[in-house]
């Protein structure tokens, strides 16, 4: 699959950020999986860094080619952190959580010195809003929030599983996917879905994106902010 092969050329790509000896945020979904991957490889041939995931799939994943972990419990400063994005605007705002896992990244992201986002060339859009942005909820208010959501002028679903039933995220709220169209004013959105009591974190990573690498076909666009 060609896209795949962009979000591997993406991933090896950021390597170049990653030093010896640093801590380094693991990301969330199938391009941050490459950088995992291409990691653990690294950590093989003496590459010695600790890491931070940001879910329990990364986590999973990275014990299992052996990379060293750490915890924020022990570590509150990251170097660099790796992961991918479901949208990327000229201002490198993202829009994250396709795969149920913002609260983490962001929270990760908050604690990093250099976000470096790795993407394919179909991630780059000139105005957020495509992609249904993830908000994340406590299940006690989902309902209410998703009406409010719904008044700013989304179409609003809570995400399920395969079971039907409402998918459940590592720190076990609800996620609703809202689907906007376009968002005009990003940072004003998000400041309106964080003061929203029942809200736990959206997907809006505004400010955060040191480095995005996109991958077109073999061509690797770097884009700084
Ligand atoms: C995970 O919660 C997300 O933020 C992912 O980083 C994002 O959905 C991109 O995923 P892919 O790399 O699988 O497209």
């Amino acid at each position: 699959m060609a896209n795949d092969q962009e979000k591997e050329a993406a991933a090896r790509a950021s390597l170049q950020f990653v030093k010896d000896g640093q801590v380094v945020g693991l990301g969330t979904g199938s391009t941050a999986a490459h950088f995992i991957k291409l990691l653990g490889e690294q950590v093989k041939n003496g590459l010695r860094i600790r890491g931070i995931p940001t879910s329990v799939r990364s986590r999973e994943l990275a014990e299992s080619l052996g990379i060293p972990l750490t915890t924020l419990d022990e570590c509150q400063e990251i170097a660099v952190t790796v992961d991918g994005a479901d949208e990327v605007d000229p201002q490198l705002r993202l829009i994250k959580g396709g795969g149920g896992a913002m609260l983490r990244e962001k929270v990760v992201a908050s604690a990093t010195k250099l976000l470096v986002i790795v993407a394919d060339a179909s991630k780059q859009v000139p105005v957020l809003g495509k992609f249904p942005l993830p908000v994340e909820v406590i299940p006690f208010a989902q309902a209410l929030v998703a009406k409010r959501i719904a008044a700013l002028g989304a179409d609003v679903s809570v995400r399920t599983g395969a079971d039907g039933k409402p998918y459940v995220t590592d720190e076990k709220n609800h996620i609703l996917d809202c689907r906007f169209g376009q968002i005009p004013d990003a940072d004003g959105l998000a400041r309106q879905l964080s003061e929203m009591p029942g809200v736990v974190e959206h997907g809006l990573f505004i400010g955060m994106a040191s480095v995005v690498l996109f991958a077109r076909g073999s061509e690797i666009v770097e884009l700084r902010r």
